[in-house]
């Protein structure tokens, strides 16, 4: 809804809470589902070559706990990659500050910004990481927060699985957490530990232009190639050279992206620059080749497509390159 929390976080619907539940456990019943109306809006480079992008207009269907309230404000989105997540998290907070240009002070048409978000833990406002408007401190709290409102049971962290949920949520507050102390933090280290797919066919001409095509065009400007981890418990992610291709900061990506749902200081048209490492393999991985914060994208191309706003000049670029040149850049992406 309109407004915010105590802390800063977005206000949930008074029924339904902050997140929709489409899917629940035997003998539970689901909240609802999202409808998804498509327009397909054509297009064509320059050079004549064609494309299309689908736009999704979304909906609530079958409320099961009565109307959504009309004020609601709806934002839809997929699960985020998981790789490199831990390597993310070590890269220090002051490094990812001292790139933000709020103002655009180097007056580049981009104005990356920091999101500030609440720590459940520390009980204080930290910068946001994860998340497609980076409004997740740490993997940790990221991971409690999806085992309540994705999966539905209890953490250390978080025993009653309706907070920050509407009175639709009628679970009580369990005696003890159903997840223990070590589980949880045998789960956080995996979700931290997994390791980034090398990137791959980097001695192919092509791959090898497509990289540098990267820079030329801009897109560098966001998905920041290079970061140095600072230090961290786990060895394997201490002091480490990166290439997440990300700034971890926001961008207003335009109109077309626009979901105009805030979450902390992310305005309704900003979004965290999304990690490019390991996209060659997304579609192995996940079945989808879904891109974009409600994969509205059918893969790299289409993605850059969708970029407006502070990528204005970046996506012109690419559009108007030549088509040999588009192709390298996508053989590029799709080696990572
Ligand atoms: C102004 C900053 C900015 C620039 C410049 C930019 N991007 Fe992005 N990019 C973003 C943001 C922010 C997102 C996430 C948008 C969303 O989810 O709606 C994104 C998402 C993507 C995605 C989808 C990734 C995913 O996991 O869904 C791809 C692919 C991508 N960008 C490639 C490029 C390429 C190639 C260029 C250069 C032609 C480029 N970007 C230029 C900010 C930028």
């Amino acid at each position: 809804m309109p407004g915010a929390t105590a802390t800063g976080a977005p206000l949930g619907e008074p029924t339904y809470g902050g997140q929709l539940q489409d899917r629940a456990l035997a003998g539970a019943t689901r909240e609802g589902l999202i409808d998804i109306a498509w327009t397909e809006v054509s297009g064509r480079y320059p050079d004549g070559t064609r494309y299309s992008l689908r736009r999704p207009t979304y909906s609530v269907g079958s409320p099961t706990a009565g109307p959504v309230s009309p004020a609601v404000l709806l934002s839809a989105r997929i699960a985020p990659p998981m790789t490199g997540m831990g390597l993310l998290e070590a890269i220090p907070e002051a490094k990812i500050v001292a790139a933000a240009d709020p103002d655009d002070v180097n007056t580049d048409g981009i104005s990356g910004r920091t999101n500030r978000v609440w720590d459940d833990t520390l009980g204080a406002g930290v910068l946001g990481r994860f998340g497609w408007k980076a409004g997740q401190p740490t993997v940790r709290q990221q991971t409690v927060g999806a085992m309540a409102n994705d999966m539905g049971f209890t953490t250390p962290d978080q025993p009653d699985p309706c907070h920050g949920q509407g009175s639709a949520c009628s679970l009580s507050a369990q005696p003890a957490p159903e997840m223990s102390a070590t589980d949880l933090a045998d789960q956080v280290f995996y979700n931290r530990t997994i390791a980034v797919p090398i990137a791959r066919r980097v001695d192919d001409p092509s791959v090898a232009r497509g990289a540098n095509t990267f820079v030329d065009l801009g897109c560098a400007a966001c998905h920041t190639t290079t970061w140095t981890t600072g230090h961290d418990e786990v060895v394997g992610l201490s002091d480490q050279t990166i290439h997440p291709f990300t700034d971890l900061l926001l961008h207003d990506m335009g109109d077309g992206l626009a979901d105009g749902r805030p979450e902390f200081e992310a305005t309704g048209r900003e979004w965290r620059t999304a990690p490019l490492w390991g996209l060659g393999r997304r579609k192995e991985v996940t079945g989808f080749d879904s891109l974009l914060h409600d994969g509205r994208a059918r893969g790299p191309e289409e993605a850059i497509l969708w970029h407006g706003g502070e990528a204005t000049a970046a996506k012109t670029a690419f559009v108007g390159a030549p088509r040999s040149a588009r192709q390298d850049l996508l053989a590029f992406l799709g080696a990572l």
